[in-house]
């Protein structure tokens, strides 16, 4: 499926609870990714960390390109990256169908915004909690996804910063209906509620699931609650 398609058939699907691949066990991560899809996930969520603009290195090129041939769900590459003007075509070479990178890691975020769409994926800008929204308002037109980071990004779980709800209610009144909103870090049944209320489409959900027995289960629970 051309990836304009993933990317529209992404924005019907309505509410999603996407996967974080960093938590889970990547001894047998095709076990991992068949069993969240055997849960009922729509999307993978993969976090690029580079050691650089955060204090993690997780995994990159390699590990993206291994997972697209593990799976036929779309995958949504948030890079954690200095320099991700660098990058973007190869993550796209890769396999990714949806490529946030950060606004505090460019001056230039309309121009890779414009990369990203050219290249056939959807656009994402993340930012941080400290970071505020008007930052990104210059940005938001040529936004597919807006990712709202709920945690400092490089870790795993982290307690959910309810800064990221004010954030979700103000984006969602100006945003329209096509433009993506994703919240990411600490998300979990006890703040996910209040995420949607706030206006999340989507929600990355690592020790949320991958902390947990039962994968099914807990992604159920989660997609249940944002309804
Ligand atoms: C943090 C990542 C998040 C995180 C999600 O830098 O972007 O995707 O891994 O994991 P939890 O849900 O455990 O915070
Ligand atoms: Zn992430």
């Amino acid at each position: 499926m051309h990836r304009h398609e993933c990317l529209e058939n992404l924005r019907q699907a309505g509410r999603l609870v996407l996967p974080s691949l960093l938590l889970c066990d990547f001894g047998h991560l095709a076990d991992e990714i068949s069993r969240v899809e055997q849960a009922g996930v729509e999307a993978l969520h993969l976090d690029v960390m580079d050691g650089h603009f955060v204090p993690n290195l997780s995994y990159g090129l390699t590990l993206v390109e291994a997972i697209r041939k593990m799976t036929k769900l779309p995958l949504d590459v948030h890079l954690m990256i200095t320099n991700p003007a660098s990058y973007l075509d190869r993550y796209y070479e890769a396999g990714a169908d949806m490529i946030t990178f950060h606004v505090e890691a460019t001056d230039q975020p309309r121009d890779l915004l414009s990369r990203i769409r050219e290249l056939g994926a959807g656009a994402g800008l993340a930012l941080n909690p400290d970071t505020p929204l008007k930052t990104i308002d210059p940005c938001l037109e040529l936004c597919d996804l807006v990712l709202v980071m709920s945690v400092m990004p490089g870790f795993g779980g982290q307690r959910f910063e309810t800064v990221a709800l004010e954030k979700l209610t103000n984006l969602r009144q100006r945003l329209g209906p096509a433009t993506i909103l994703s919240v990411d870090g600490g998300v979990n049944e006890h703040n996910i509620k209040q995420c949607a209320a706030a206006g999340a489409d989507w929600f990355v959900a690592g020790s949320a699931i991958f902390k947990h027995q039962d994968y099914a289960q807990r992604v159920s629970m989660l997609k249940e609650m944002v309804g």
